[in-house]
C-alpha cells in the first residue's frame, strides 16, 4: 500500500543544505507491522513526513494507495489515510476536552454531525478511553494523551498509522498501553503500522525491521535477521539485545557458536551446551 522509490530529500536552510534522505526504496504491504530503527539524525522523521505527504521528495516517488504524493490533489486524501503520531503528546493536542480533540479530524473532513459523533464514539471505544471523553486533555497522563491522539487519527479511518518515537516520553505503563492499542489495531482492524522507535523490545515483534543510517536503508529483514547482523547494527550506531551481544562476543573469541539469535531461551541453551 506504500511504495517508496529511490526517494531523496534535503532541507534547504540558508546558507547550507542538509541531506536527510539519500535514495531510500521500500515497500509496505497492507496490514504489516514495520519497525524503523536508526540513530538520531539518520533520516527517520524525514522519511515519515514524506510518507504522509507533509514533505515531498526532491527526486524519486512516494506512492500511497496508488496516489503519488507529488500531485497536489492527492496530498489531502493521503493525509487522511496515513495518520501520524508524534513524540511529544503535548504537541498534538488540538481540543480542550477529549471529545473535541478526537472530533477535530472528522470535523475538518466536513462530515455531518451524526457521522462525526458515531466515528468519535467508535474510536474512543476501540482505544479504551471512552470513560475519559469528558476530561480536559491537559489533565491526562502522557500515555493517555497519546491514546487520545491515536483515537483522533482512528476517527479518520486510516489505512496506516505512523508512530514517530511516540512512546519515548512515556513511562513503562504508558508505553505498554500504547503498544497494546497499536497491536490491536494492526491485528483486528488490519491497519498497517510503521513504528519508528529506539526501543529494541518494540521492534522485536515487528513483521519487518528497517535500519536507517545516514539517510539510507542499511539493513532490512525480520527482527531475528536484523538484530543478529551485529556488525552492521553497530556500524549504524545501534545496539542489539543483550543475549545476542553475548553470543556475538563469544563468537569473536573463536568460541564455536554457529548462529546468533535474539531469543533469550535459545541463547541460554547455546551457552549451556558450551559449558
Ligand atoms: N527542519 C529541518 N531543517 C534542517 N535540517 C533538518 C530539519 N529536520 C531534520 N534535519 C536534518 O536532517 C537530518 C535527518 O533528520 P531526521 O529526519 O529528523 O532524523 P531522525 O528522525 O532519524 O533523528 C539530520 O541531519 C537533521 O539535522
Ligand atoms: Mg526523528
Amino acid at each position: 500500500m506504500i511504495e517508496v522509490k529511490n526517494a531523496h530529500y534535503s532541507y534547504k536552510t540558508q546558507p547550507e543544505t542538509t541531506k536527510a534522505v539519500s535514495g531510500i526504496s521500500l515497500s509496505i504491504a497492507k496490514g504489516r507491522y514495520i519497525a524503523i530503527l536508526g540513530r538520531n539524525g539518520s533520516g527517520k522523521s524525514t522519511l515519515a513526513r514524506m510518507l504522509n505527504a507533509l514533505i515531498i521528495p526532491d527526486s524519486g516517488d512516494i506512492i500511497v494507495l496508488g496516489m503519488n504524493t507529488k500531485e497536489k490533489e492527492n496530498q489531502l486524501p493521503i493525509r487522511k489515510k496515513v495518520g501520524m503520531i508524534f513524540q511529544d503528546p503535548d504537541n498534538q493536542i488540538v481540543g480542550t476536552r477529549v471529545l473535541e480533540d478526537v472530533a477535530f479530524g472528522p470535523e475538518n473532513l466536513g462530515y455531518e454531525r451524526q457521522k462525526i459523533i458515531q466515528r468519535v464514539d467508535d474510536a474512543l471505544h476501540q482505544i479504551g478511553i471512552y470513560d475519559l471523553r469528558e476530561r480536559a486533555v491537559h489533565t491526562l497522563s502522557g500515555g493517555q494523551k497519546q491514546r487520545v491522539a491515536i483515537a483522533g487519527v482512528l476517527a479518520m479511518r486510516p489505512a496506516c498509522i505512523i508512530l514517530d518515537e511516540s512512546t519515548s516520553m512515556l513511562d513503562p505503563k504508558g508505553q505498554a498501553e500504547l503498544l497494546s492499542v497499536v497491536d490491536k489495531l494492526n491485528k483486528e482492524e488490519g491497519i498497517s503500522i510503521i513504528n519508528i522507535t529506539h526501543n529494541m523490545d518494540e521492534a522485536r515483534f515487528a513483521d519487518e525491521v528497517y535500519v536507517l543510517h545516514q539517510g539510507t536503508v542499511t539493513l532490512k529483514g525480520s527482527p531475528e535477521e536484523v538484530f543478529t547482523d551485529v556488525d552492521n547494527m553497530l556500524k549504524a550506531g545501534l545496539d542489539v539485545p543483550q543475549a545476542t551481544k553475548l553470543l556475538y562476543e563469544l563468537k569473536k573469541e573463536k568460541i564455536n557458536i554457529e548462529d546468533l539469535t535474539i531469543d533469550r531461551n535459545r541463547a541460554s541453551d547455546i551457552i549451556g551446551r558450551l559449558l
